[in-house]
Protein backbone atom coordinates (compact mmCIF):
# COMPACT_ATOMS: atom_id res chain seq x y z
CA UNK A 1 0.00 0.00 0.00
CA UNK A 2 1.12 3.40 -0.53
CA UNK A 3 0.78 6.30 1.51
CA UNK A 4 1.48 9.88 0.25
CA UNK A 5 4.03 11.88 3.25
CA UNK A 6 1.26 13.23 6.24
CA UNK A 7 -1.17 10.84 5.90
CA UNK A 8 -1.72 8.82 9.27
CA UNK A 9 -2.00 4.91 8.95
CA UNK A 10 -0.58 2.25 11.28
CA UNK A 11 2.59 0.33 10.31
CA UNK A 12 1.65 -2.13 12.31
CA UNK A 13 -1.69 -2.98 11.54
CA UNK A 14 -0.61 -2.82 7.54
CA UNK A 15 2.11 -5.53 8.37
CA UNK A 16 -0.69 -7.76 10.57
CA UNK A 17 -3.27 -7.90 7.58
CA UNK A 18 -0.72 -8.47 4.75
CA UNK A 19 2.43 -10.14 6.42
CA UNK A 20 1.74 -11.70 9.82
CA UNK A 21 0.18 -15.14 9.03
CA UNK A 22 2.22 -18.15 8.89
CA UNK A 23 1.54 -22.13 9.55
CA UNK A 24 2.51 -21.35 12.73
CA UNK A 25 1.48 -17.58 14.17
CA UNK A 26 2.50 -16.81 17.23
CA UNK A 27 1.84 -13.27 16.03
CA UNK A 28 -1.70 -12.97 17.48
CA UNK A 29 -2.75 -11.83 20.10
CA UNK A 30 -6.06 -12.70 20.64
CA UNK A 31 -7.70 -15.86 21.89
CA UNK A 32 -8.61 -18.95 19.54
CA UNK A 33 -11.74 -17.90 17.34
CA UNK A 34 -14.98 -18.87 19.35
CA UNK A 35 -17.48 -20.89 16.48
CA UNK A 36 -20.68 -19.41 16.06
CA UNK A 37 -21.96 -23.36 15.49
CA UNK A 38 -21.28 -22.97 19.09
CA UNK A 39 -23.57 -20.46 20.48
CA UNK A 40 -27.11 -21.50 20.81
CA UNK A 41 -28.60 -19.13 17.64
CA UNK A 42 -31.73 -19.04 16.11
CA UNK A 43 -32.89 -17.80 13.04
CA UNK A 44 -35.63 -16.10 14.66
CA UNK A 45 -32.89 -14.04 17.04
CA UNK A 46 -31.30 -12.49 14.46
CA UNK A 47 -32.76 -9.47 11.73
CA UNK A 48 -31.33 -7.37 9.14
CA UNK A 49 -32.32 -4.22 10.23
CA UNK A 50 -32.41 -2.80 13.74
CA UNK A 51 -33.89 0.57 15.23
CA UNK A 52 -31.18 2.43 13.79
CA UNK A 53 -30.74 4.86 16.29
CA UNK A 54 -28.14 5.47 19.41
CA UNK A 55 -27.90 2.08 20.76
CA UNK A 56 -29.79 -1.31 20.19
CA UNK A 57 -30.84 -0.95 24.01
CA UNK A 58 -30.76 -4.99 24.54
CA UNK A 59 -26.76 -4.64 23.92
CA UNK A 60 -26.42 -1.05 25.96
CA UNK A 61 -27.91 -3.14 28.68
CA UNK A 62 -26.09 -6.14 28.71
CA UNK A 63 -22.75 -4.31 28.53
CA UNK A 64 -23.50 -1.85 31.17
CA UNK A 65 -24.71 -4.68 33.15
CA UNK A 66 -21.30 -6.14 32.25
CA UNK A 67 -19.43 -3.16 33.44
CA UNK A 68 -21.31 -2.24 36.43
CA UNK A 69 -22.57 1.20 34.97
CA UNK A 70 -25.05 2.91 34.36
CA UNK A 71 -26.55 2.13 30.47
CA UNK A 72 -25.75 6.33 29.85
CA UNK A 73 -22.33 5.81 30.06
CA UNK A 74 -21.97 3.12 27.76
CA UNK A 75 -21.77 3.81 23.82
CA UNK A 76 -20.65 0.58 21.65
CA UNK A 77 -19.25 0.27 18.50
CA UNK A 78 -16.75 -1.39 16.51
CA UNK A 79 -14.23 -3.13 18.67
CA UNK A 80 -11.90 -1.79 20.61
CA UNK A 81 -10.24 -0.10 17.08
CA UNK A 82 -13.29 2.15 16.57
CA UNK A 83 -13.77 2.68 19.97
CA UNK A 84 -10.14 4.23 20.84
CA UNK A 85 -10.72 6.47 17.34
CA UNK A 86 -14.30 7.36 18.65
CA UNK A 87 -12.90 8.18 21.88
CA UNK A 88 -10.20 10.30 20.43
CA UNK A 89 -12.30 12.27 18.61
CA UNK A 90 -14.15 13.12 21.05
CA UNK A 91 -11.70 14.13 23.51
CA UNK A 92 -9.16 15.65 21.14
CA UNK A 93 -8.68 19.35 19.19
CA UNK A 94 -5.94 19.69 17.22
CA UNK A 95 -2.92 21.04 18.86
CA UNK A 96 -4.23 19.67 22.85
CA UNK A 97 -1.54 17.82 24.39
CA UNK A 98 -1.22 14.12 25.21
CA UNK A 99 0.86 11.91 27.26
CA UNK A 100 1.62 8.49 25.53
CA UNK A 101 3.33 5.08 27.21
CA UNK A 102 6.24 3.10 25.45
CA UNK A 103 5.82 1.30 24.06
CA UNK A 104 2.27 1.27 23.08
CA UNK A 105 0.14 -0.08 20.07
CA UNK A 106 0.77 1.40 17.02
CA UNK A 107 -2.73 2.23 16.51
CA UNK A 108 -2.93 4.52 19.26
CA UNK A 109 -0.27 6.93 18.15
CA UNK A 110 -1.87 6.66 14.16
CA UNK A 111 -5.01 7.61 15.40
CA UNK A 112 -3.37 10.83 17.26
CA UNK A 113 -1.29 11.66 14.14
CA UNK A 114 -4.23 11.78 12.19
CA UNK A 115 -6.06 14.05 14.72
CA UNK A 116 -3.03 16.46 15.24
CA UNK A 117 -2.75 16.05 18.96
CA UNK A 118 0.84 16.70 19.85
CA UNK A 119 2.36 13.76 21.73
CA UNK A 120 4.66 13.21 25.00
CA UNK A 121 5.77 10.25 25.77
CA UNK A 122 6.48 8.28 29.21
CA UNK A 123 8.44 5.26 29.26
CA UNK A 124 7.48 1.74 30.82
CA UNK A 125 10.66 0.34 31.37
CA UNK A 126 11.79 -3.24 30.40
CA UNK A 127 13.86 -4.04 33.32
CA UNK A 128 10.95 -3.30 35.63
CA UNK A 129 8.59 -5.76 33.57
CA UNK A 130 7.15 -2.94 31.70
CA UNK A 131 5.37 -1.95 34.72
CA UNK A 132 3.75 1.72 35.17
CA UNK A 133 6.05 3.91 37.20
CA UNK A 134 4.70 7.13 38.44
CA UNK A 135 7.65 9.88 38.63
CA UNK A 136 8.15 10.30 34.83
CA UNK A 137 4.57 10.78 34.49
CA UNK A 138 4.05 13.38 37.14
CA UNK A 139 6.95 15.31 35.78
CA UNK A 140 5.18 15.30 32.27
CA UNK A 141 2.08 16.30 33.23
CA UNK A 142 1.28 20.17 32.54
CA UNK A 143 -1.76 22.33 32.24
CA UNK A 144 -0.93 22.02 28.88
CA UNK A 145 -2.30 18.01 28.77
CA UNK A 146 -5.54 16.65 28.13
CA UNK A 147 -5.13 13.21 28.26
CA UNK A 148 -2.93 10.60 29.36
CA UNK A 149 -3.07 7.49 27.43
CA UNK A 150 -2.34 3.61 28.38
CA UNK A 151 -3.59 -0.07 27.91
CA UNK A 152 -4.05 -2.37 30.60
CA UNK A 153 -3.21 -4.84 30.56
CA UNK A 154 -0.20 -3.40 28.72
CA UNK A 155 0.11 -4.17 25.10
CA UNK A 156 2.72 -5.41 24.12
CA UNK A 157 3.80 -6.86 27.54
CA UNK A 158 0.86 -8.09 29.03
CA UNK A 159 1.75 -6.33 32.29
CA UNK A 160 -1.26 -5.17 34.87
CA UNK A 161 -1.51 -1.80 36.25
CA UNK A 162 -3.67 -2.08 39.81
CA UNK A 163 -6.30 -0.27 40.79
CA UNK A 164 -4.22 1.83 43.54
CA UNK A 165 -1.68 2.95 40.61
CA UNK A 166 -4.58 4.08 38.06
CA UNK A 167 -5.90 6.10 40.96
CA UNK A 168 -3.05 8.12 41.54
CA UNK A 169 -2.71 8.65 37.94
CA UNK A 170 -6.08 9.86 37.42
CA UNK A 171 -5.72 12.48 40.89
CA UNK A 172 -2.56 13.43 39.32
CA UNK A 173 -4.06 14.13 35.92
CA UNK A 174 -7.35 15.42 37.60
CA UNK A 175 -4.85 18.14 39.02
CA UNK A 176 -3.70 19.47 35.51
CA UNK A 177 -7.54 19.33 34.45
CA UNK A 178 -6.67 15.83 31.93
CA UNK A 179 -8.41 12.92 31.74
CA UNK A 180 -7.21 9.19 31.26
CA UNK A 181 -8.04 7.13 29.06
CA UNK A 182 -7.57 3.48 29.27
CA UNK A 183 -7.53 0.44 26.67
CA UNK A 184 -8.72 -2.40 28.48
CA UNK A 185 -9.34 -4.35 25.73
CA UNK A 186 -7.03 -7.23 27.33
CA UNK A 187 -7.93 -6.91 30.56
CA UNK A 188 -11.04 -8.90 29.86
CA UNK A 189 -8.66 -12.10 30.22
CA UNK A 190 -8.53 -11.92 33.95
CA UNK A 191 -11.98 -13.36 33.39
CA UNK A 192 -13.47 -14.09 36.91
CA UNK A 193 -10.53 -12.66 39.48
CA UNK A 194 -11.53 -9.68 40.88
CA UNK A 195 -11.26 -6.55 38.58
CA UNK A 196 -13.08 -3.74 37.73
CA UNK A 197 -12.83 -1.02 34.69
CA UNK A 198 -10.77 1.87 35.55
CA UNK A 199 -14.38 3.75 34.30
CA UNK A 200 -14.95 3.49 38.14
CA UNK A 201 -11.91 4.88 39.70
CA UNK A 202 -12.70 8.79 39.16
CA UNK A 203 -14.93 10.88 36.87
CA UNK A 204 -11.89 11.94 34.26
CA UNK A 205 -11.29 8.22 33.40
CA UNK A 206 -12.51 6.67 29.54
CA UNK A 207 -12.70 3.45 29.10
CA UNK A 208 -12.24 1.22 26.01
CA UNK A 209 -12.37 -2.66 25.31
CA UNK A 210 -14.09 -5.39 23.18
CA UNK A 211 -15.11 -8.63 23.04
CA UNK A 212 -12.08 -9.30 20.70
CA UNK A 213 -9.22 -10.46 22.55
CA UNK A 214 -10.15 -12.56 25.52
CA UNK A 215 -13.09 -14.46 24.32
CA UNK A 216 -11.65 -15.12 20.46
CA UNK A 217 -15.06 -13.22 19.19
CA UNK A 218 -13.38 -10.51 16.73
CA UNK A 219 -15.91 -11.01 13.91
CA UNK A 220 -18.20 -9.55 15.98
CA UNK A 221 -16.53 -6.14 16.16
CA UNK A 222 -18.51 -5.99 19.48
CA UNK A 223 -16.21 -2.75 21.31
CA UNK A 224 -17.61 -0.21 23.89
CA UNK A 225 -16.35 2.94 25.46
CA UNK A 226 -17.12 3.73 29.41
CA UNK A 227 -17.38 7.33 29.87
CA UNK A 228 -19.55 10.16 31.66
CA UNK A 229 -22.97 10.66 29.68
CA UNK A 230 -22.01 14.02 28.43
CA UNK A 231 -19.08 12.23 26.81
CA UNK A 232 -21.07 9.38 25.49
CA UNK A 233 -23.22 11.82 23.89
CA UNK A 234 -20.26 13.52 22.18
CA UNK A 235 -19.08 10.13 20.91
CA UNK A 236 -22.66 9.32 19.39
CA UNK A 237 -22.39 12.44 17.27
CA UNK A 238 -18.54 11.19 16.40
CA UNK A 239 -20.46 8.21 15.10
CA UNK A 240 -23.04 9.66 12.83
CA UNK A 241 -19.92 11.05 11.11
CA UNK A 242 -18.13 7.63 10.86
CA UNK A 243 -20.53 4.40 10.06
CA UNK A 244 -24.12 6.04 11.51
CA UNK A 245 -25.25 2.55 12.70
CA UNK A 246 -23.83 -0.81 13.38
CA UNK A 247 -24.91 -3.81 11.10
CA UNK A 248 -27.83 -5.12 13.11
CA UNK A 249 -26.99 -8.64 13.12
CA UNK A 250 -24.09 -8.56 14.81
CA UNK A 251 -25.66 -6.54 17.41
CA UNK A 252 -28.31 -9.64 17.77
CA UNK A 253 -25.00 -11.64 17.60
CA UNK A 254 -23.08 -9.94 20.45
CA UNK A 255 -26.03 -9.68 23.06
CA UNK A 256 -26.26 -13.81 22.25
CA UNK A 257 -22.52 -14.48 23.30
CA UNK A 258 -23.04 -12.00 25.74
CA UNK A 259 -25.69 -14.28 27.13
CA UNK A 260 -23.18 -17.07 26.98
CA UNK A 261 -20.17 -15.17 28.15
CA UNK A 262 -19.50 -17.96 30.63
CA UNK A 263 -19.19 -20.75 28.67
CA UNK A 264 -16.76 -18.76 26.32
CA UNK A 265 -14.82 -17.45 28.75
CA UNK A 266 -14.42 -20.95 30.22
CA UNK A 267 -13.09 -22.51 27.41
CA UNK A 268 -10.98 -19.04 26.94
CA UNK A 269 -9.55 -19.83 30.46
CA UNK A 270 -8.49 -23.11 30.19
CA UNK A 271 -6.72 -22.48 26.93
CA UNK A 272 -4.83 -19.75 28.33
CA UNK A 273 -4.21 -21.56 31.48
CA UNK A 274 -2.45 -24.49 29.66
CA UNK A 275 -0.82 -22.27 27.38
CA UNK A 276 0.58 -19.71 29.44
CA UNK A 277 2.46 -22.66 31.61
CA UNK A 278 3.55 -24.06 28.30
CA UNK A 279 5.49 -20.33 27.15
CA UNK A 280 6.84 -19.78 30.62
CA UNK A 281 8.39 -23.49 31.08
CA UNK A 282 9.74 -21.98 27.29
CA UNK A 283 11.01 -18.98 28.66
CA UNK A 284 12.91 -20.63 31.79
CA UNK A 285 14.43 -23.21 28.88
CA UNK A 286 16.04 -20.07 26.70
CA UNK A 287 18.51 -17.97 28.43
CA UNK A 288 18.61 -16.22 24.69
CA UNK A 289 15.46 -14.17 25.59
CA UNK A 290 14.87 -12.09 28.39
CA UNK A 291 11.39 -11.56 30.11
CA UNK A 292 10.02 -12.03 33.10
CA UNK A 293 7.22 -14.81 33.37
CA UNK A 294 3.75 -14.42 31.86
CA UNK A 295 1.33 -13.82 34.37
CA UNK A 296 -1.77 -12.19 33.31
CA UNK A 297 -2.90 -11.43 28.96
CA UNK A 298 -2.01 -13.43 25.78
CA UNK A 299 1.80 -11.88 24.93
CA UNK A 300 5.17 -12.10 26.41
CA UNK A 301 7.44 -9.37 25.14
CA UNK A 302 10.84 -10.88 24.98
CA UNK A 303 14.37 -9.09 24.59
CA UNK A 304 16.49 -11.05 21.95
CA UNK A 305 20.31 -11.53 23.93
CA UNK A 306 21.64 -12.09 20.55
CA UNK A 307 21.26 -11.45 17.20
CA UNK A 308 18.74 -8.27 16.21
CA UNK A 309 15.58 -9.19 16.52
CA UNK A 310 14.59 -8.21 13.09
CA UNK A 311 17.01 -10.72 11.85
CA UNK A 312 15.39 -12.98 13.97
CA UNK A 313 12.00 -12.66 12.71
CA UNK A 314 13.09 -12.95 9.21
CA UNK A 315 14.58 -16.42 10.32
CA UNK A 316 11.82 -17.48 11.97
CA UNK A 317 9.37 -16.83 8.94
CA UNK A 318 11.53 -18.07 5.68
CA UNK A 319 13.14 -21.23 7.82
CA UNK A 320 10.78 -22.23 10.52
CA UNK A 321 7.64 -21.17 8.81
CA UNK A 322 6.85 -19.26 12.47
CA UNK A 323 5.71 -15.34 12.99
CA UNK A 324 5.91 -13.38 16.12
CA UNK A 325 5.66 -9.60 15.62
CA UNK A 326 8.90 -7.51 15.74
CA UNK A 327 9.23 -5.41 18.21
CA UNK A 328 10.23 -2.44 15.88
CA UNK A 329 6.11 -2.20 15.59
CA UNK A 330 6.44 -0.92 19.54
CA UNK A 331 9.51 0.83 19.00
CA UNK A 332 11.68 -1.65 20.49
CA UNK A 333 13.53 -3.51 17.77
CA UNK A 334 15.43 -5.72 20.57
CA UNK A 335 12.14 -7.55 21.51
CA UNK A 336 9.84 -9.73 19.57
CA UNK A 337 6.13 -10.14 20.62
CA UNK A 338 4.71 -14.03 21.31
CA UNK A 339 1.06 -14.49 21.36
CA UNK A 340 -0.04 -17.53 22.94
CA UNK A 341 -3.69 -17.65 22.58
CA UNK A 342 -4.31 -19.83 19.69
CA UNK A 343 -4.51 -23.54 19.49
CA UNK A 344 -2.40 -25.30 21.70
CA UNK A 345 -0.70 -27.67 19.57
CA UNK A 346 -0.10 -25.15 17.24
CA UNK A 347 1.53 -22.94 19.65
CA UNK A 348 3.58 -25.56 21.61
CA UNK A 349 4.53 -26.28 17.40
CA UNK A 350 5.85 -22.66 17.04
CA UNK A 351 7.86 -22.96 20.40
CA UNK A 352 10.02 -25.51 19.32
CA UNK A 353 10.37 -24.03 16.05
CA UNK A 354 11.30 -20.94 17.69
CA UNK A 355 13.78 -23.00 19.74
CA UNK A 356 15.35 -24.53 16.71
CA UNK A 357 15.66 -21.24 15.06
CA UNK A 358 17.49 -20.07 18.56
CA UNK A 359 19.92 -23.16 18.79
CA UNK A 360 21.07 -22.20 15.43
CA UNK A 361 22.37 -18.79 16.90
CA UNK A 362 25.81 -18.13 18.89
CA UNK A 363 25.30 -19.08 22.89
CA UNK A 364 24.47 -16.27 25.27
CA UNK A 365 27.72 -15.39 27.10
CA UNK A 366 26.55 -16.27 31.35
C1 LIG B 1 -4.36 -2.51 22.83
C2 LIG B 1 -5.32 -2.84 21.73
N1 LIG B 1 -6.43 -2.11 21.58
C3 LIG B 1 -7.31 -2.36 20.61
C4 LIG B 1 -7.13 -3.40 19.73
C5 LIG B 1 -8.15 -3.64 18.64
O1 LIG B 1 -9.14 -4.48 19.14
P1 LIG B 1 -10.46 -4.85 18.30
O2 LIG B 1 -10.13 -6.08 17.53
O3 LIG B 1 -11.51 -5.06 19.32
O4 LIG B 1 -10.75 -3.71 17.40
C6 LIG B 1 -5.99 -4.18 19.83
C7 LIG B 1 -5.74 -5.26 18.87
O5 LIG B 1 -4.66 -5.80 18.74
C8 LIG B 1 -5.06 -3.90 20.86
O6 LIG B 1 -3.96 -4.64 21.01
Amino acid sequence: MNHSQGEAFSRYLAWAKQCSDAPFNLASSGVLDYPLSELPVLMEDLEISGTGSYGYQPLIKRLAAKAGVPEECVLYTLGASMANYVALTALIHPGDEVLVENPTYDPLLAVLDHLRAKVQRFERRADKGFRLGLGELERKLTPRTCLVILCNLHNPSGALTEDATLREIGDMAAKVGARVMVDEVYLETLFDQRWRSAFHLGPNFVATSSLTKAYGLSGLRCGWILASRELVDRMWQVVDLTYGIPAHPAERLAVIALDHLHRIRDRARSLLETNRAMINQFLADHPQLECEPSRFGTTVFPRLRTLKAAEFVTLLRERFETSVVPGAFFEQPQFIRIGFGRQTEMVRAGLERISAALSTLAPVQP
